[in-house]
Protein backbone atom coordinates (compact mmCIF):
# COMPACT_ATOMS: atom_id res chain seq x y z
CA UNK A 1 0.00 0.00 0.00
CA UNK A 2 2.95 2.39 0.64
CA UNK A 3 4.65 1.49 -2.06
CA UNK A 4 1.65 2.11 -4.07
CA UNK A 5 1.52 5.28 -3.01
CA UNK A 6 5.19 6.84 -3.06
CA UNK A 7 4.89 5.34 -6.58
CA UNK A 8 1.86 7.45 -7.37
CA UNK A 9 3.25 10.45 -5.98
CA UNK A 10 6.55 10.00 -7.66
CA UNK A 11 5.24 9.63 -10.92
CA UNK A 12 3.32 12.83 -9.82
CA UNK A 13 6.60 14.48 -9.40
CA UNK A 14 7.52 13.62 -12.61
CA UNK A 15 4.77 14.45 -14.71
CA UNK A 16 4.48 17.70 -13.07
CA UNK A 17 8.04 18.60 -13.69
CA UNK A 18 8.17 17.53 -17.51
CA UNK A 19 4.83 19.44 -18.32
CA UNK A 20 6.15 22.78 -18.15
CA UNK A 21 8.98 22.26 -20.73
CA UNK A 22 6.01 21.33 -23.38
CA UNK A 23 4.46 24.34 -22.24
CA UNK A 24 7.73 26.63 -23.32
CA UNK A 25 8.28 25.46 -26.60
CA UNK A 26 4.36 25.95 -28.00
CA UNK A 27 0.84 27.78 -26.45
CA UNK A 28 -0.81 24.70 -26.12
CA UNK A 29 -2.09 25.87 -22.84
CA UNK A 30 -3.34 28.77 -24.05
CA UNK A 31 -4.89 27.18 -27.66
CA UNK A 32 -8.62 25.98 -26.75
CA UNK A 33 -8.23 23.53 -29.80
CA UNK A 34 -5.07 22.15 -28.64
CA UNK A 35 -6.44 21.68 -24.67
CA UNK A 36 -9.43 20.35 -26.44
CA UNK A 37 -7.61 17.87 -28.75
CA UNK A 38 -5.72 16.92 -25.39
CA UNK A 39 -9.07 16.40 -24.03
CA UNK A 40 -10.40 13.88 -26.21
CA UNK A 41 -7.32 12.07 -26.58
CA UNK A 42 -7.19 11.21 -22.13
CA UNK A 43 -11.03 10.17 -22.62
CA UNK A 44 -10.18 7.66 -25.52
CA UNK A 45 -7.22 6.68 -23.48
CA UNK A 46 -9.40 5.92 -20.32
CA UNK A 47 -10.89 2.62 -21.32
CA UNK A 48 -12.27 2.57 -17.39
CA UNK A 49 -16.37 2.54 -17.12
CA UNK A 50 -17.21 3.45 -13.41
CA UNK A 51 -20.57 2.52 -11.72
CA UNK A 52 -22.73 4.69 -10.66
CA UNK A 53 -25.16 7.65 -11.39
CA UNK A 54 -23.55 10.74 -13.18
CA UNK A 55 -24.68 13.79 -14.08
CA UNK A 56 -24.57 15.10 -17.28
CA UNK A 57 -26.32 17.87 -19.74
CA UNK A 58 -29.62 16.95 -21.07
CA UNK A 59 -28.80 19.16 -24.15
CA UNK A 60 -25.34 19.23 -25.53
CA UNK A 61 -26.02 21.45 -28.00
CA UNK A 62 -26.71 24.16 -25.41
CA UNK A 63 -23.65 26.05 -25.79
CA UNK A 64 -25.15 29.31 -23.84
CA UNK A 65 -25.53 26.66 -20.97
CA UNK A 66 -21.62 25.41 -21.27
CA UNK A 67 -19.89 27.30 -18.35
CA UNK A 68 -22.58 25.44 -16.23
CA UNK A 69 -22.09 22.42 -17.43
CA UNK A 70 -18.03 22.18 -17.19
CA UNK A 71 -18.27 22.95 -14.08
CA UNK A 72 -20.46 20.45 -13.56
CA UNK A 73 -18.22 17.84 -15.42
CA UNK A 74 -15.11 19.56 -13.34
CA UNK A 75 -16.78 18.33 -10.36
CA UNK A 76 -18.08 15.34 -11.00
CA UNK A 77 -14.39 14.24 -12.62
CA UNK A 78 -12.31 15.81 -9.65
CA UNK A 79 -14.76 13.16 -7.50
CA UNK A 80 -13.55 10.46 -9.84
CA UNK A 81 -9.91 11.37 -10.03
CA UNK A 82 -9.71 11.20 -6.37
CA UNK A 83 -11.50 7.80 -5.45
CA UNK A 84 -9.85 6.33 -8.01
CA UNK A 85 -6.71 7.43 -8.68
CA UNK A 86 -7.84 7.55 -12.89
CA UNK A 87 -4.53 9.56 -14.25
CA UNK A 88 -6.41 10.00 -17.14
CA UNK A 89 -9.85 11.75 -15.93
CA UNK A 90 -7.15 13.72 -13.63
CA UNK A 91 -5.59 15.43 -16.45
CA UNK A 92 -8.94 15.71 -18.07
CA UNK A 93 -10.00 17.66 -15.09
CA UNK A 94 -7.06 20.06 -15.24
CA UNK A 95 -7.61 20.58 -18.63
CA UNK A 96 -11.07 21.47 -18.37
CA UNK A 97 -9.94 23.67 -15.42
CA UNK A 98 -7.78 25.47 -17.66
CA UNK A 99 -10.42 25.70 -21.18
CA UNK A 100 -12.42 28.04 -18.60
CA UNK A 101 -9.32 30.05 -17.73
CA UNK A 102 -8.59 30.44 -21.28
CA UNK A 103 -12.56 31.05 -22.70
CA UNK A 104 -14.12 33.86 -21.95
CA UNK A 105 -17.17 32.64 -23.42
CA UNK A 106 -17.41 29.41 -21.18
CA UNK A 107 -18.60 32.17 -18.42
CA UNK A 108 -22.00 32.76 -19.78
CA UNK A 109 -24.41 31.21 -18.65
CA UNK A 110 -28.14 30.37 -19.56
CA UNK A 111 -30.92 29.97 -17.15
CA UNK A 112 -32.44 26.75 -18.87
CA UNK A 113 -29.34 24.24 -18.37
CA UNK A 114 -30.94 21.26 -17.76
CA UNK A 115 -28.92 18.50 -16.52
CA UNK A 116 -30.32 14.59 -16.24
CA UNK A 117 -28.87 11.67 -14.53
CA UNK A 118 -27.08 9.00 -16.73
CA UNK A 119 -24.51 6.13 -16.38
CA UNK A 120 -20.85 6.56 -17.20
CA UNK A 121 -21.16 5.82 -20.26
CA UNK A 122 -23.45 8.51 -21.42
CA UNK A 123 -21.59 11.01 -19.04
CA UNK A 124 -18.54 10.78 -20.83
CA UNK A 125 -20.66 11.24 -24.33
CA UNK A 126 -21.65 14.33 -22.98
CA UNK A 127 -18.22 15.50 -22.12
CA UNK A 128 -16.69 14.41 -25.86
CA UNK A 129 -19.55 16.23 -27.79
CA UNK A 130 -18.95 19.20 -25.44
CA UNK A 131 -15.49 19.69 -25.49
CA UNK A 132 -15.13 18.25 -29.63
CA UNK A 133 -18.40 21.67 -30.22
CA UNK A 134 -15.92 23.76 -28.10
CA UNK A 135 -13.01 22.33 -30.20
CA UNK A 136 -14.19 23.74 -33.41
CA UNK A 137 -15.21 27.53 -32.16
CA UNK A 138 -12.72 29.67 -33.86
CA UNK A 139 -12.44 31.84 -31.16
CA UNK A 140 -13.74 31.10 -27.52
CA UNK A 141 -13.38 35.27 -26.23
CA UNK A 142 -16.56 36.54 -25.82
CA UNK A 143 -18.35 38.79 -28.65
CA UNK A 144 -20.92 41.04 -27.04
CA UNK A 145 -24.37 40.06 -28.61
CA UNK A 146 -23.33 37.20 -30.35
CA UNK A 147 -22.30 33.60 -29.20
C1 LIG B 1 -3.76 25.72 -31.88
O1 LIG B 1 -3.66 24.30 -31.87
C2 LIG B 1 -4.03 23.71 -33.11
C3 LIG B 1 -4.07 22.21 -32.91
O2 LIG B 1 -3.00 21.75 -32.17
C4 LIG B 1 -3.05 24.15 -34.18
O3 LIG B 1 -3.41 23.57 -35.42
C5 LIG B 1 -3.09 25.68 -34.28
O4 LIG B 1 -2.11 26.12 -35.20
C6 LIG B 1 -2.82 26.32 -32.93
N1 LIG B 1 -3.05 27.75 -33.03
C7 LIG B 1 -2.24 28.64 -32.48
C8 LIG B 1 -2.62 30.06 -32.63
O5 LIG B 1 -1.24 28.31 -31.84
C1 LIG C 1 -7.50 -0.65 -20.70
O1 LIG C 1 -6.28 -0.20 -21.26
C2 LIG C 1 -5.14 -0.76 -20.65
C3 LIG C 1 -3.91 -0.14 -21.30
O2 LIG C 1 -4.11 1.20 -21.54
C4 LIG C 1 -5.13 -2.26 -20.82
O3 LIG C 1 -4.02 -2.79 -20.14
C5 LIG C 1 -6.40 -2.84 -20.23
O4 LIG C 1 -6.46 -4.23 -20.49
C6 LIG C 1 -7.63 -2.17 -20.84
N1 LIG C 1 -8.81 -2.65 -20.18
C7 LIG C 1 -9.91 -2.95 -20.83
C8 LIG C 1 -11.08 -3.38 -19.99
O5 LIG C 1 -10.02 -2.84 -22.05
C1 LIG D 1 -30.96 21.70 -27.94
O1 LIG D 1 -30.44 23.01 -27.96
C2 LIG D 1 -30.33 23.58 -29.25
C3 LIG D 1 -29.60 24.90 -29.13
O2 LIG D 1 -30.19 25.74 -28.19
C4 LIG D 1 -31.72 23.72 -29.86
O3 LIG D 1 -31.64 24.25 -31.16
C5 LIG D 1 -32.37 22.33 -29.90
O4 LIG D 1 -33.68 22.43 -30.34
C6 LIG D 1 -32.35 21.67 -28.51
N1 LIG D 1 -32.81 20.31 -28.65
C7 LIG D 1 -33.77 19.81 -27.88
C8 LIG D 1 -34.11 18.37 -28.10
O5 LIG D 1 -34.32 20.48 -27.01
C1 LIG E 1 -18.36 15.47 -5.39
O1 LIG E 1 -18.12 15.05 -4.07
C2 LIG E 1 -18.59 15.95 -3.10
C3 LIG E 1 -18.15 15.46 -1.75
O2 LIG E 1 -18.31 14.07 -1.61
C4 LIG E 1 -20.12 16.04 -3.23
O3 LIG E 1 -20.63 16.95 -2.27
C5 LIG E 1 -20.48 16.52 -4.62
O4 LIG E 1 -21.88 16.52 -4.80
C6 LIG E 1 -19.85 15.62 -5.66
N1 LIG E 1 -20.08 16.22 -6.97
C7 LIG E 1 -20.53 15.52 -8.00
C8 LIG E 1 -20.82 16.27 -9.23
O5 LIG E 1 -20.70 14.30 -7.95
C1 LIG F 1 -25.97 3.37 -20.31
O1 LIG F 1 -27.28 3.84 -20.52
C2 LIG F 1 -27.74 3.74 -21.88
C3 LIG F 1 -29.11 4.38 -21.98
O2 LIG F 1 -29.34 5.32 -21.00
C4 LIG F 1 -27.75 2.29 -22.29
O3 LIG F 1 -28.16 2.18 -23.64
C5 LIG F 1 -26.38 1.67 -22.11
O4 LIG F 1 -26.42 0.29 -22.39
C6 LIG F 1 -25.87 1.89 -20.70
N1 LIG F 1 -24.49 1.46 -20.64
C7 LIG F 1 -24.01 0.73 -19.64
C8 LIG F 1 -22.55 0.38 -19.71
O5 LIG F 1 -24.70 0.40 -18.70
Amino acid sequence: MYLYVLLACVSWVLESHSAPMKIVSGSTQDNHTAVCAEIEKELMADNVTYKGSFERPQNTSEELCYGKFIEGFISTLNNISTKHNDWHIEKVCKNMRQLTKICPKLKLTGHNCITEKSNFSKFKEALQSVVISIEGWKSCKRIKGVL
